[in-house]
């Protein structure tokens, strides 16, 4: 049996783009379909009623457009509305967080788990939830690391700020000792490299995204909804399409994107 209905992705912009690079890598024969909210980027400097609002929207969104499953690229949004979202929606709901925070303790030996991650993701305390539903005796250093979302959004990637700023935000995890560091954000995957500098070789760097896309590949399987495509295609939603959007998507999705359509606010209901 197959499905060949898309799976839909959002995010508060264009950073889920990082998950999608996942999904297309475990899942190449599916349809998706992904909205970017980036006309009210970033959610998470704002607080968790607000980005519940927004998300209940862009879900709804996928599902006036038939998706068979959601998948919430934004850790923000994983973090503060999932449970929201699973009662609202009649498809499965699938976040970033609990992939993340399984996958961060099964890599981990000395048990120090580093989480980085918006102020929303940080303040709502659910990495350390679902680390600890894993393992109860993970020591877990959560950091709020709000600059690195605009630096990436900037370009400076490779820039001797980003690593000053990634050094002060990091040296007191590497002075902790962790051996695992959690990439709590769509946007830390892009600084992997440098992150890996700064944090030091030896430390495991986890991205939920990737973690995540298995999952699904995993409950596609067990439901028995997999495509039967060969190739399967991208539909990219932005709610607003900044100038240099092509160049930031690019960066995260490791590929020129190709049609990207306006979604008006009037469609999410807003
Ligand atoms: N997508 C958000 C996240 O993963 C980062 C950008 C924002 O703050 O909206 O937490």
């Amino acid at each position: 049996m197959s499905d060949n209905r898309p799976i839909g992705v959002f995010d508060s912009g264009i950073g889920g783009l990082t998950v999608v690079k996942s999904l297309r890598h475990f899942l190449p024969g599916e349809d998706i379909i992904y909205l970017g909210d980036t006309a009210r980027l970033p959610y998470g400097t704002k607080s968790p009623e607000v980005i519940k609002g927004f998300a209940l929207q862009d879900g709804n969104f996928l599902i006036s457009r038939g998706v068979k499953l959601i998948v919430v690229a934004c850790h923000t949004v994983s973090s503060v509305a999932l449970e929201d979202l699973k009662k609202d929606f009649p498809v499965p709901v699938i976040g970033v967080t609990e992939p993340g925070a399984k996958a961060s303790v099964q890599v981990s030996k000395n048990k120090k788990i580093g989480v980085i991650g918006t102020i929303a993701t940080i303040r709502s305390g659910k990495y350390e939830e679902f680390i600890l539903r894993n393992n109860s005796e993970v020591e877990i250093i959560a950091r709020a690391t709000p600059l690195l979302v605009p630096l990436v959004e900037e370009g400076w990637i490779v820039h001797e700020i980003t690593k000053e700023i990634l050094r002060i935000y990091l040296n007191p995890l590497r002075e902790d000792n962790i051996d695992t560091l959690l990439l709590g954000c769509t946007h830390y995957p892009v600084l992997k490299k440098v992150i890996q500098e700064v944090i030091g070789e030896e430390v495991n760097l986890v991205d939920p995204g990737r973690e995540t896309a298995q999952e699904v590949k995993k409950l596609l399987q067990s439901q028995s909804s997999l495509s039967n495509r060969e190739v399967g295609r991208l539909k990219i939603y932005l709610t607003d399409l900044s100038p240099n959007f092509e160049e930031i998507a690019k960066r995260f999705l490791g590929l020129p994107i190709e049609h990207v359509i306006r979604a008006t606010l009037s469609q999410l209901n807003i």
